[in-house]
């Protein structure tokens, strides 16, 4: 079983779609694990978006970041990070493909509805920047 981050980002929770997305995923057969919404402070932001500091839009992306509340969850699954980033598609919603979460719920490049992690390695940084170990449950007991 492998683990991953998801952030239902702030253009996707204003607009409504947090459970839907959620729902995507879960129906998907991905397991919720920790589930929770907060707002990102600027800094909180850079620090988690930090390996796209030199990018031209890093400034744009940790300030949308921050603009507004998101919802957090750590989902579990096999292969999830894989499954996840293939339910999200594309970075930019035009370019991706239809029934994806950034197809339905994206806006645009930048306000594209949700992250997912890229790589066991980003998941094990990204995983304990927003949960506790005490926010992680066990499913092992549920069927
Ligand atoms: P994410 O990290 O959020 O799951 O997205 P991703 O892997 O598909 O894309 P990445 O290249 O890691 O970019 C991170 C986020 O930055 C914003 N972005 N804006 N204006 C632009 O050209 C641009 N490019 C990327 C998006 O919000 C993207 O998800
Ligand atoms: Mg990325």
């Amino acid at each position: 079983m492998e683990k991953t981050l998801v952030i239902v980002k702030p253009d996707a929770v204003c607009r409504g779609y947090s459970g839907k997305i959620l729902g995507v995923l879960e129906e998907n057969g991905l397991k919720l694990r920790a589930l929770k919404m907060l707002q990102l402070d600027k800094q909180q932001a850079q620090e988690f978006y930090k390996v796209h500091k030199e990018r031209y839009f890093y400034d744009s992306l940790t300030s949308y970041m921050s603009s507004g509340p998101v919802v957090a969850a750590l989902l579990e699954g096999d292969e999830a990070i894989n499954r996840v980033r293939r339910l999200l598609g594309a970075t930019d919603p035009k370019e991706a493909k239809p029934d994806t979460i950034r197809a339905r719920f994206g806006q645009n490049r930048e306000q594209n509805a949700i992250h997912g992690s890229d790589s066991p390695e980003s998941a094990a940084i990204e995983i304990p920047f927003l949960f506790n170990e005490l926010e992680i449950t066990d499913h092992q007991k549920a069927t």
